[in-house]
């Protein structure tokens, strides 16, 4: 598996579920601009990996910026650091290719790979754009990104990753040759985690009380602050559904995101009706299996913690 995050604090627990996984065998973490800053992001990912053990992973460098217009970012969700301003620092080195020329390199030199994608789609589309055969060598990808009901999480239609970046995900959708599923924003919130499953989850194991605990307080406050029923991470559903994909269903659809500059910039619109006319380029998620990808976030929270 290879994975691209703007890691943050969701991005941090489904990187801890891919390492908890024993079929799985990352082969490589790409970097980008995102949730917080590309240098944040880069001392997040070492963090993560530090916090498990797990300092054998190659960490690369990707985009610093969107392809085209700069957005905001989340700190306002995922702290001023991206880990929840909890005070994790344990930076790694970082190897010297660029992450979209690593994702190339890593496809190649393991053939029928996972991809997995917890940020903006920059760094993927410069992959396909200096590799446009990408996808013979990448089994699936799976993205978190999309909201194609239109009810946004950084605009009122669309998506924070997409929205980072829409010219990023539209030129995946049209030019990548990728099977690609696509964990949307609604399914998110539309399978919230309760907070007794929340708490009981974090209590799983030392990972889940030394280190998600903390990261997400912050967090946790700003949602019962708002009266919110539970947490969402959307991150560590979409690593479900890589790690199981009987996770989700899915409908096979033409999918297309508007990169104007008007109320829908970001805005991911699927055609299931067929008026486009144009054949199905995404596997979409219409729903999840909430207990299995609970089950499966546990066994992150119950790794041990090197921390
Ligand atoms: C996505 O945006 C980020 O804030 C999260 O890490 C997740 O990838 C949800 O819209
Ligand atoms: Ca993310």
């Amino acid at each position: 598996m290879i994975i691209d995050t703007d890691a943050g604090v969701d991005d941090a627990l489904a990187i801890l579920m891919a390492l908890a996984d024993p079929t799985v065998k990352i082969v490589g973490i790409t970097t980008l601009n995102g949730n917080v800053s590309l240098a944040n992001v880069e001392r997040n990912v070492g963090t993560i990996l530090n916090a498990y053990g797990a300092g054998h992973i190659p960490i690369y460098r990707g985009a610093g910026r969107p392809l085209l217009v700069d957005a905001p970012d989340a700190s306002n969700v995922h702290g001023t650091d991206g880990l929840g301003d909890a005070g994790f620092r344990s930076p790694r080195p970082l190897e010297s290719t660029h992450g979209a020329q690593a994702i190339i390199d890593l496809a190649k030199a393991n053939p029928g790979c996972t991809l997995v994608t917890l940020g903006p789609l920059t760094n993927l589309a410069i992959a396909l754009s200096l590799e446009p055969d990408l996808g013979t060598y990448i089994s699936h990808t799976y993205v978190m990104g999309g909201a194609p009901k239109a009810s946004g999480n950084i605009t009122a239609t669309a998506e924070f990753n997409i929205y980072v970046d829409p010219e990023a995900a539209e030129l995946v959708l049209q030019r990548g040759n990728l099977q690609s599923t696509w964990i949307t924003w609604e399914n998110a919130i539309d399978h919230v985690i309760l907070w007794d499953r929340w708490e009981a989850l974090l209590d799983a194991g030392d990972m889940g009380k030394r280190f998600v605990r903390p990261m997400c307080t912050n967090l946790m406050n700003w949602g019962k602050e708002r009266n919110r029923i539970g947490m969402i991470m959307a991150d560590p559903k979409a690593m479900a559904v890589a790690l199981d994909p009987s996770c989700a269903t899915v409908q096979h659809v033409y999918m297309s995101v508007d990169c104007g500059t008007g109320v829908g910039r970001g805005m991911t619109a699927v055609d299931p009706r067929g008026f486009a006319g144009k054949p199905a380029n995404a596997y979409v998620t219409t729903q999840l299996d909430l207990d299995r990808v609970i089950a499966l976030i546990t066994t992150a929270t119950a790794l041990p913690c090197a921390f």
